[in-house]
């Protein structure tokens, strides 16, 4: 009765009690979830040499070489590429994938929408700039796994360098617009299997957007709205402009300055939106608590970070406690859209899913 109530109940007071109880025997039933197949079983499934290679690296080693790459991916994709790691996280894959029952897993986790990459593989990254290159990038590391050779002994980074390196000069493009998809076509071949990787897929962003440079969508994302002539004596009725997804022309709404990101977006009544997605019911963004209690609204802010309100105590607590991001910095690139408020206009990305695992891989990792 608890765990249906912390999935189906809006109401404010009982969700953080029941998540809580609930929280308490997930972590419980940690240690009998989690079968005792290692990193190395794991890494005996997959089939080929580049697999193997891949599977030689968790999340740890991901974050150092994510690190590193960061230097060369061009500032149009900095933050998509951590975004998309945040969304697609290798430690929450390896135990769904480690646990004797998935599914189980998954409620427990309060898993909701569509959480595995293989579900998503072609589309998990449009709002890349470096996806206009996904049919392409995904050649070049189809061709690289098919040549692979361990005894190159190649770090991880150098052979994403390496490809994007190759592929730049062939298509004549700066290399910087390629290390971010790159980088994302390595991980998800990680999480997916080679074989699924390959699979044909279809160029999904239009020409129009797609004829766009990075430094125009970089200048379209630190645009504010025009307050009119009189606009520097506004104070509360200041406009903003939210877009959540740069490849549409539709997908903005408007909101009142300092509102939350989330309040405004259940103003925006143009769709509707539980039609298009269960896990709406106001605006394009899911909720359910409105108190930073459920998880159900974290979104990665791909532009205009630094005109929302800082992390407050208990936002910066829960984010942790969902598993979203560990990080004490005042404006990070992954927050709850229900206690982000804004004084300007921001570019988000709304994941397809949302969970509460935080504690969980915590407690796997310490039995570990
Ligand atoms: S709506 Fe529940 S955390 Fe934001």
């Amino acid at each position: 009765m608890c765990a249906d109530r912390a999935r189906l109940s809006i109401d404010h007071a009982v969700l953080p009690l029941c998540l809580c109880g609930l929280m308490a025997s997930t972590l419980r039933g940690a240690a009998e979830l989690f079968n005792k197949r290692t990193f190395t079983e794991i890494m005996a499934t997959a089939q080929t040499p580049f697999e193997l290679f891949l599977n030689e690296h968790d999340e740890e080693a991901w974050s150092a070489t994510l690190t590193v790459l960061l230097r060369s991916i061009h500032e149009v994709d900095k933050n998509g590429t951590q975004i998309w790691f945040a969304f697609f996280p290798l430690s929450l894959f390896h135990a769904l994938k480690q646990a004797d029952d998935s599914q189980k897993l998954a409620e427990e986790l309060l898993l909701r929408g569509n959480y595995y990459l293989k579900d998503q593989l072609n589309t998990s990254h449009t709002f890349l700039y470096g996806h206009r290159y996904w049919l392409y990038v995904k050649e070049a590391v189809e061709k690289h796994a098919a040549q692979f050779n361990p005894g190159d002994d190649l770090s991880l980074s150098d052979q994403i360098l390496s490809v994007s390196q190759e592929l730049a000069r062939e298509m004549k493009i700066d290399q910087s617009l390629l290390v971010g998809i790159t980088t994302i076509a390595f991980m998800t071949i990680q999480q997916v299997g080679l074989e699924a990787f390959q699979v044909k897929a279809e160029m999904m962003i239009d020409k129009k957007h797609a004829r766009k440079s990075a430094e125009h969508v970089l200048r379209e994302r630190a645009k504010d709205d025009s307050q009119g002539l009189f606009g520097f004596l506004k104070t509360i009725d200041k406009k903003w402009t939210v877009t959540y997804d740069e490849n549409n022309e539709t997908a903005k709404y408007r909101m009142h300055n300092i509102q939350d990101l989330a309040w405004g977006a259940a103003n925006d009544r143009s769709q509707n939106w539980s039609e298009i997605n269960p896990r709406l019911r106001e605006g394009p963004i899911p909720v359910e608590c409105r108190s930073a209690s459920c998880g159900t609204c974290w979104v990665g802010i791909l532009g205009g970070g630094e005109k929302l309100s800082d992390v407050a105590v208990r936002e910066g607590k829960k984010i942790k406690e969902f598993g979203y991001i560990d990080t004490a910095e005042p404006k990070p690139l992954i927050r709850l859209a229900c206690q982000a408020q804004t004084h300007g206009a921001v570019s988000i990305v709304i994941p397809p899913w949302n969970g509460v695992f935080g504690k969980y891989l915590k407690a796997l990792k310490e039995v570990d």
